[in-house]
């Protein structure tokens, strides 16, 4: 599977960094490292990114630019037009061709949250997911993860279930619960008729 390097939507550009730079990366770690507080409670990697060379190898070269050469993962930069700054990021990991599904995660800085910008960047990364070849999206939020679950509720998704403790969270020091919301390409096409 394939998706584009651009994905253009009203407020906002998802953009895929083909060559990320070290420039990029302390851009990107700023924006982390002044959220961190708000992040780490729901994210496991923030407490392993500790520095900009963290950010570059272990986030861009190794996990995002590796996942894309791979055709199995696709992560997105989310760029707000008016202002070219990096809100967040947006991605499609745990891309199977055979079964046709995936996953979306996401999270936004502190001061990008509350302007829709989230719901607005899953709309236009699923679409393109659609079209090239998937039947079926999840996304998974710890059941306390309120914002989260809010972002896939509003976008369609339907709840399935709950995974009870089947996670252990280090942030919160005990096992927890996971949503799993999914939303079909025929439900999808529904909607964009
Ligand atoms: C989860 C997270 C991305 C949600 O961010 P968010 O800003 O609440 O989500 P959205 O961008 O979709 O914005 C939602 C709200 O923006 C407001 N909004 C303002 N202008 C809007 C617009 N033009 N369109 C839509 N919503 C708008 C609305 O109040 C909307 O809520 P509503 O749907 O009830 O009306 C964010 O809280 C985050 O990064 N959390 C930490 C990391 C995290 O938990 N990641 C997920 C791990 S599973």
């Amino acid at each position: 599977m394939q998706l584009p390097e651009q994905i253009n939507s009203e407020r906002i550009i998802l953009k895929h960094p083909l060559k990320p730079t070290f420039k990029l990366a302390e851009e990107l770690y700023a924006i982390v490292d002044k959220s961190r507080n708000t992040l780490r409670e729901w994210l496991p990697w923030v407490d392993k990114t500790n520095s900009v060379e963290d950010e570059f190898t272990g986030y861009l070269v190794s996990l995002n630019q590796k996942h894309w050469d791979e055709g199995n993962g696709f992560g997105y930069l989310i760029y707000q037009k008016e202002t070219n700054q990096i809100l967040g990021v947006v991605d499609l990991c745990h891309v199977e061709e055979k079964h046709q599904s995936a996953e979306i995660g996401y999270w936004l800085s502190d001061d990008a949250t509350g302007h829709g910008y989230m719901q607005e960047a899953v709309r236009a990364l699923e679409s393109e997911a659609f079209q090239n070849g998937l039947n079926r999206i999840i996304i998974r939020n710890d059941t306390l993860n309120a914002r989260s679950a809010h972002v896939a509720e509003r976008c369609g998704y339907v709840l399935e279930g709950v995974m009870r403790q089947d996670c252990w969270d280090d942030y919160h020091q005990c096992l927890r619960n996971t949503n799993i919301w999914s939303k079909l390409k025929s439900e999808w096409q529904k909607e964009n008729k």
